[in-house]
């Protein structure tokens, strides 16, 4: 399945304060924002991250295209300060993060961010040592319930770990279908959702340290801002929106920023009729003051 950016023109219209702005967009992934910006403001100018190697060889393929107007970074966007000032750029006009896997990380069964895939990685970035196989097979019993319980909120997370030890005497758990077969052997199907949701989103925000990289990232994130820049942020689960709506919290009460999104904007019906994976999407904007 092919990426399809999400809420596209809520983006565009709160991101865009400054028809010649330097914005960043933190995640590339298929330059699909990136590219919609440069069409629609012919005199930005975009600096994006991306730290996921695919998506930096898609944006090699597309760099002709973009004109010279998108520089790209392969990093995590934690490190957008020090990266930023490594190019000499201080300020910026606006800061975009759609957070969370692409579509096309999702669908690859070699990635292992889908139940069905073949292996048991989860890494966005090959480049960091630690997978979810080594977190499933070598972490203690009361480190793994704690992943599940606090970044997935599993309430069987005690039983699906005693599950997974059982298993793990056996033998390597080396796949997210075995997994997921575990997983189900504790909660059985009787939502619509898959009964290793949690787990597998649990698993998947502590390999890639999800929380820790959007708490830094809206933390500096006003010292980036000219006066009027905006930051935008997509997030998927509740545990991110939580971090960005506290942030943004404290910094109007600092007078730092003025929020622009006092009721969060959600895809409309139509966006997720054609494209359900974005149901969960919550975008939360602010302005520097
Ligand atoms: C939902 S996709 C973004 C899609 C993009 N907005 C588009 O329209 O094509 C998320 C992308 O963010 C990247 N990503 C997630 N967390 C990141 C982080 N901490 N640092 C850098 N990139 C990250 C992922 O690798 C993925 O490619």
């Amino acid at each position: 399945m092919c990426h399809i950016s999400v809420m596209p023109l809520e983006v565009s219209q709160y991101l865009v304060n400054k028809s010649n702005g330097l914005y960043v967009d933190c995640t590339f992934g298929f330059g699909g924002h990136t590219s919609l910006l440069l069409n629609k403001f012919k005199d930005i100018k975009i600096v994006a991250f991306d730290w996921d190697k695919d998506s930096e060889d898609r944006f090699l393929k597309r760099e002709k295209g973009f004109g010279g107007r998108v520089i790209f970074i392969r990093d995590n966007f934690k490190n957008i300060k020090s990266r930023l000032s490594s190019i000499n750029v201080n300020k910026v006009d606006g800061i975009l993060a759609d957070i969370g896997v692409s579509s096309k990380q999702f669908d690859d069964l070699n990635r292992g961010f889908s139940f069905n895939s073949c292996v048991l990685d989860m890494r966005m970035d090959k480049r960091n040592e630690l997978t979810a196989k080594e977190v499933i097979n070598s972490f203690s019993r009361k480190a793994l319930a704690s992943i599940f319980y606090r970044y997935g909120e599993e309430y069987k997370s005690r039983q699906i770990t005693k599950a997974i030890f059982l298993h793990r005497k056996k033998g390597v758990i080396n796949s997210a279908k075995e997994l997921r077969d575990i997983v189900c052997s504790v909660k059985k199907t009787k939502y619509k959702i898959d009964p290793a949701t949690k787990v597998f989103q649990a698993l998947r925000i502590f390999v890639n340290d999800e929380l820790e990289n959007v708490e830094t990232l809206v933390s500096v994130a006003p010292g980036l801002l000219n006066t009027k820049g905006r930051i935008v942020v997509v997030s998927f689960h509740s545990l991110e929106d939580r971090i960005v709506k506290q942030n943004f919290k404290q910094n109007l009460k600092d007078g730092k920023y003025k929020i622009l999104t006092k009721k969060i904007v959600t895809p409309t019906h139509e966006e997720i009729r054609i494209n359900p994976r974005i149901r969960s999407a919550k975008m939360r904007v602010a302005e520097k003051i």
